[in-house]
């Protein structure tokens, strides 16, 4: 399995570290009050001030002519997919993709799409991986409409593609005719942890999409991205599954809320991070990834305990974290402390020790 919280255990205490993702985030008592005090109207009528003001900071937070709001940032990948692509047609991704493995297979079911993945270390593959999975357009071969990364790459490690790398991509890409999507769940993260903003980031992009419900801190949402005439058609597809909203300016100001006071903190969950890492790496036998955002991951194997076991015997101490692909995933976020990293290094270290 993909993902694998530890089982649900009625004897276990409450959760008091909770590492499992940034999704957990809860909205603080600030933001509840502004989403309490946000200016409202239909949304699907395109007459919510608060979603209107949000779209228009965002695209202009990625330097593209417009934007919507979308209830989760699968339907971002899901509406701009089926936007820049025909049935039959072929997406390159990598192979730790949300897009191949995580959306319960909607490009396929909806779009009639097949995604190619691509190898490569830490969720990136390189320049060269990319050119040679490209092909000519022949008869027999489905057509590459789209090219997509993830910014940060969630199942290598929250790693950030370099910019430079990035520009390559798209060079590369245009030139044999494929779109291009950003799939830019964390790609906040990205541009805090190297000083790059998002505009310059989302560059050559023809689409890109931030999530405000995880690091961010919001409950839902997620706002895309890209020209006037591709939003138009993300709307009708935004109408068609359903995505269509009502008074959503209470959510959309807790997004708002997001960008003005819960940006530059990310920081915070970087350096908890690089904590967390630091001390489980002083503990013998771990295998650590150097975390480049908030997301780290570790294998306590050589330790002589099985990961699963080690994320089992954490929740009796409550922390809570999960295995994702084979290893231990934990994530800093709003509401992780640089105490409750501590904390959670001891009960590693404990729980080694006892064996
Ligand atoms: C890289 C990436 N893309 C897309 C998504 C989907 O976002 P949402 O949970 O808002 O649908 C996630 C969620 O974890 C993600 O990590």
């Amino acid at each position: 399995m993909l993902y694998t919280p530890p089982p649900r255990d009625p004897n276990a205490p409450p959760v008091r570290v909770n590492l499992l993702s940034d999704t957990q985030t809860r909205p603080t008592p600030a933001m509840r009050e502004a989403m309490a005090r946000a200016e409202v109207g239909d949304e699907q009528i395109g007459d919510d001030p608060t979603v209107n003001l949000l779209c228009e900071r965002v695209a202009d937070l990625l330097g593209k002519e417009a934007a919507v709001f979308m209830p989760s940032g699968t339907m971002c990948n899901v509406a701009a997919t089926l936007v820049h692509c025909r049935p039959g047609d072929e997406i390159l991704a990598h192979e730790s993709a949300h897009l191949i493995a995580r959306e319960g297979g909607a490009h396929a079911a909806l779009g009639g799409l097949q995604i190619t993945p691509l190898p490569g270390a830490d969720g990136q593959f390189s320049p060269d991986t990319l050119r040679k999975a490209l092909h000519p357009r022949t008869r027999y071969q489905p057509p590459q409409t789209l090219l997509s990364v993830e910014q940060t790459a969630n199942i290598g490690g929250g790693t950030i593609w370099k910019k430079g790398v990035l520009e390559e991509l798209v060079r590369i890409a245009k030139a044999a005719g494929l779109a291009t999507h950003m799939d830019g769940a964390r790609l906040l993260n990205a541009c805090v942890a190297t000083g790059i903003s998002a505009r310059a980031m989302a560059e050559g992009w023809d689409s890109a999409w931030i999530d405000f419900s995880k690091g961010l801190g919001a409950p839902i949402g997620g706002v895309l991205a890209g020209s006037r005439a591709f939003i138009d058609e993300v709307w009708r597809w935004k109408q068609r599954l359903g995505g269509s909203m009502r008074q959503a300016g209470i959510c959309a100001a807790a997004c708002v809320f997001a960008l003005d006071h819960h940006v530059d903190r990310l920081a915070e969950d970087h350096a908890n991070a690089r904590a967390l890492a630091r001390g489980l790496l002083q503990i013998a036998g771990l295998k650590v990834q150097e975390p480049e955002t908030n997301l780290v991951f570790f294998t306590p194997d050589g330790a002589g305990i099985p990961g699963n076991k080690m994320v089992t015997e954490l929740r009796k101490r409550g922390v809570l974290l999960a295995m994702m692909d084979g290893r231990i995933r934990a994530c800093t976020h709003l509401d992780v402390t640089a105490a409750m990293v501590e904390e959670t290094v001891s009960h590693v270290r404990e729980i080694i020790r006892a064996g």
